[in-house]
């Protein structure tokens, strides 16, 4: 697949718009047992509804609309995730941050790498003025990603994410646009 589409690249990786063709790829992140633990979207139960999810990418309304990219290795064009933004919230100039690697691309020092590109897109290309991170308290990782950048935690969501028959709570972390000024 070509790479000339990237949204954004870092030092390691492309970031691009979904296609058709990473469908696969889709569906065996969002069904990866270590991905889907802290992930707050829906395990996807088949290739058409990773059709589906990439069809929905492209074709969504632009209010609180969703951008996830995929991510790909620059030396060898490997699908490793999905990073970007979603419930993209134009008239608040607010949206949340996310990223989603498979479990073998986890604790590399990826997510840390990435961050600082997204922040810096968020910023200056979507105009936000706010970047939000849900997080589940269980979620290490993420936890120390988004306090390596000098989030802030603004509180707990009790109970505000149902999963398996459970109630679960997620941690919200803010960046203002005043904050890194
Ligand atoms: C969350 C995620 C994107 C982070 O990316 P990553 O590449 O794994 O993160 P990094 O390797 O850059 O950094 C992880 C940090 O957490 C720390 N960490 C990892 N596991 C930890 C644990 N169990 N306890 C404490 N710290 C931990 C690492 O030491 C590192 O911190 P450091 O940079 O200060 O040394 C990735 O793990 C992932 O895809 N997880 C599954 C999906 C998900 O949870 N997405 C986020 C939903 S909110």
């Amino acid at each position: 697949m070509q790479e000339n589409s990237s949204v954004l690249t870092t030092r390691n990786f492309n970031l691009r718009n979904l296609d058709m063709l990473d469908k696969e790829n889709v569906f065996a992140l969002f069904t990866d047992k270590c991905v889907m633990e802290f992930n707050e979207g829906k395990i996807l139960k088949n290739l058409k509804e990773a059709e589906n999810f990439i069809r929905y990418q492209k074709t969504q309304p632009t209010c609180f609309k969703n951008l996830n990219w995929a991510v790909t290795l620059k030396k060898t064009r490997e699908f490793i995730g999905l990073a970007g933004f979603r419930n993209w919230d134009q008239s608040s100039f607010q949206a949340e941050i996310g990223a989603a690697f498979f479990s073998r691309y986890m604790n590399k020092g990826y997510g840390s790498e990435l961050i600082d590109s997204l922040v810096a897109f968020g910023f200056n290309n979507m105009g936000l003025n706010r970047i939000i991170a849900r997080i589940r308290p269980e979620n290490k990782a993420a936890i120390q990603v988004v306090n390596n950048y000098d989030f802030q935690l603004e509180g707990v969501l009790r109970q505000s994410h149902f999963q398996n028959g459970n109630f679960n709570d997620v941690l919200l972390y803010s960046l203002l646009r005043d904050d890194i000024a």
